[in-house]
């Protein structure tokens, strides 16, 4: 079966029996379409990485650590195993909460200049944001239809962010997860890079898709693929700069708890030496850190950041203070990211590039996206031209 080189798609030849190429736990299985009115073939797809980042607010080190970084390995990883790597912004996700509309524009153009100057290359993933792939809305309200009102209301984070106020909540908020169902299921993901606070949503598309599977589909012909959450082995948690116990975000109100990808020099040196620690100087061995959050995570994003091991790091660190600690942690951060914010400064200057890119990836989701929606709309019994 021939197919474009890197695409994973093609329309099958006269000859051949059109179906999904499904994978099993080790192999591949051809199984019949409950319907595609356009025959693709889903064909050596092996690894087809699909993950969301939230366009808000200032872009920081723990964005770039816990995530970007990962989309980059991902998207050479996913093309050599034959697959591919689908990266969006979810705009869609940020009406879920009270927003201001010029800012959301701004941080979803902000946020595509960043992704692309970490090195996301829209040569190589499929980069565009949620609005301009209206499958995504349309496939949420498809499974709607599937999703139980029980299993939403056990949702940590929409307890977290509704909190004392959850009849204020927007309807969004409650539903945000199966958005994010619709999100993976839409492009068959296989694998979808999450942190921790997302392995939840995740638990949640695999139900949906179970429960669609069962209800709509045969078992040799199931619509949707159960999405796998990736936490790469790697994944760095970075930790805020005052509170070696709180994830570093964009919603805590100190500047100095975190760095910004595009802060200068000046301003990464000032956080990092102001950053919290306890008086000792740094153990020669790991076991000497229990108990020491702030230095765990300084020690881990300089790790992160120098692609070295903990143990590596306080082989050359043990014995030394936070004086000098500091100061070659603040380098080694400056060096990262100064290329980084200098091309972001760039992309930022071209408007047209910059939606020309999200223009792109979105005409390729569509693409990705179509035949699983028609699959969908035809299993539900909904009659489609
Ligand atoms: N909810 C995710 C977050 O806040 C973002 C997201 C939306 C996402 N849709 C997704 C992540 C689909 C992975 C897959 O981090």
């Amino acid at each position: 079966m021939g197919g474009r080189p890197g695409d994973g798609w093609s329309a099958p030849k006269a000859s051949e029996p059109a179906g999904f190429l499904k994978a099993g736990p080790n192999s591949w299985h051809l199984c019949q379409p409950p319907c595609l009115t356009q025959f693709i073939v889903r064909k050596n797809i092996l690894m087809r990485v699909v993950s969301g980042i939230q366009p808000t607010g200032k872009p920081h080190l723990g964005n770039y650590l816990g995530a970007i970084v990962n989309y980059v390995k991902l998207q050479d990883e996913a093309a050599e195993a034959g697959g591919e790597c689908l990266i969006f912004l979810a705009d869609l996700h940020a009406i879920s909460m009270p927003h201001n509309p010029a800012e959301l524009h701004a941080a979803t153009l902000e946020m595509v200049a960043t992704l692309v100057a970490c090195g996301v290359d829209p040569a190589k993933t499929i980069l565009f944001n949620q609005a301009q792939v209206p499958a995504h809305a349309e496939l949420q309200w498809l499974l709607n239809g599937t999703a139980r009102m029980g299993w939403l209301n056990r949702m940590t984070q929409f307890k977290d962010k509704s909190g004392k106020n959850r009849e204020g909540a927007s309807i969004a908020l409650f539903t945000y997860p199966v958005l994010q169902a619709a999100d993976v299921l839409l492009y068959q993901a296989t694998h979808v890079p999450v942190g921790d606070d997302q392995k939840q949503h995740l638990e949640l598309a695999r139900d949906i898709a179970q429960k669609f599977n069962n209800d709509f589909a045969t078992e040799d012909a199931p619509v949707f693929t159960l999405p796998d959450p990736y936490i790469p082995p790697a994944a760095a948690r970075i930790m805020s700069l005052r509170d070696g116990a709180a994830k570093m975000s964009k919603s805590d109100p100190s500047e100095m708890s975190r760095v910004n990808l595009i802060d200068d020099a000046d301003t990464i040196m000032k956080k990092v030496k102001k950053a919290k620690t306890d008086p000792e100087p740094l153990p020669s061995e790991e076991a000497g850190l229990a108990g020491r959050p702030e230095a765990i995570n300084l020690v881990s994003i300089y790790g992160a950041l120098t692609g070295r091991d903990t143990a590596s790091v306080l082989a050359e660190f043990g014995g030394q203070g936070f004086g000098t600690f500091k100061p070659a942690l603040g380098e080694v951060l400056v060096e990262t990211l100064a290329p980084i914010s200098a091309q972001f400064r760039e992309l930022m200057q071209d408007r047209e590039a910059l939606d020309a890119i999200l223009a792109r990836g979105a005409a390729k989701a569509r693409e990705r996206g179509g035949p699983t929606l028609e699959a969908t709309y035809k299993a539900l019994g909904l009659v489609r031209g």
